[in-house]
């Protein structure tokens, strides 16, 4: 299945390649980097002792061999987690699957825990442009902490300020109106995408929050309720889809004109795309 498009979705591999590699590790943004991925979506967490690492959950159970709260654990006790044979083993909530992860790198430092500092440098050593799409998780609790270092780091790498939006290398996602109009207000002109899981009045009413461009509906949003994703574009918002990994997924995706989709897969979608 290919598809002749007037425009290129953009296909963003969701916590790296992760269907292939263990998520939010070097590995699985390497291998997305490899298979061609036009960018990159990791979530960030602030440790206990202020350092923005790459973990979807609160805790760390789920995807290492340690436990407890990000929150409550410094880098340095991060550092010393395996966030790799969770998924050569099969995740603790699915512990009688096959093991799914056959080519483990030798190399730690790919399966350790992977600081926002340390994906931007792999980024900036991809040899091509490869975007960033950065969500920020549980903002509310650190009131303002987590942009504030976002925001830090970007700036460091010389991304926080961007000409204009299209030109922006990096966007900022998250599911809190507040913490997009935090980054909005330090930093004007970089993207910031809402996301969205349940069908909301404004998203009935196409609207998004004051300077928000981009809209981030689940798939499961997007089959229930397609006319709510056409209001978007006729709006002029952007439409970036979460978690795509399905043809048929896909094939939606495309017939509703949407701008990005967000896949574990992103090798496979490439290739459906015709890319
Ligand atoms: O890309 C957006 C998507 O990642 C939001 O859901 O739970 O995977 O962070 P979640
Ligand atoms: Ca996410």
């Amino acid at each position: 299945m290919t598809h002749a498009r007037q425009h290129r979705i953009q296909v963003v591999a969701h916590r790296g390649a992760s269907e292939d590699a263990p998520e939010h590790t070097l590995a699985a943004y390497k291998k997305a980097i490899e298979d061609g991925a036009d960018a990159l979506e990791c979530d960030v967490r602030l440790t206990a002792d202020g350092h923005l690492v790459c973990v979807h959950d609160r805790r760390v159970d789920r995807t290492s061999n340690g436990r407890g709260a990000v929150s409550a654990l410094e880098l340095a006790d991060l550092a010393a987690l395996d966030f790799g044979s969770w998924k050569h083993r099969g995740s603790p909530r699915h512990r009688d699957e096959e093991p799914d992860w056959e080519h483990r790198p030798e190399d730690p430092a790919e399966t350790s825990v992977l600081t926002l500092e340390r994906l931007l440098g792999l980024v900036a050593d991809a040899g091509r442009r490869v975007e960033l799409a950065i969500e920020t998780k549980h903002p509310t609790r650190w009131a303002g902490q987590v942009e504030e270092r976002l925001l830090l780091l970007l700036k460091r790498f010389g991304l926080d300020a961007p000409a204009a939006p299209e030109k922006s290398q990096v966007r900022v996602m998250s599911f809190s109106a507040r913490s997009l109009h935090r980054v909005r207000a330090a930093s004007p002109t970089l993207p910031t995408v809402y996301l969205m899981q349940f069908v909301s009045p404004r998203l009935r009413d196409g609207r998004l929050p004051a300077g928000v461009r981009i809209a981030g509906p689940s798939i499961r949003i997007v089959r229930n309720h397609p006319m709510y994703i056409k209001r978007l574009k006729r709006a002029g918002h952007q439409v970036h889809v979460w978690t795509v990994n399905e043809p048929g997924d896909v094939d939606l995706c495309v017939g509703l004109g949407v701008d990005a989709i967000i896949t574990n897969r992103p090798r496979a979608v490439l290739g459906w795309l015709g890319h």
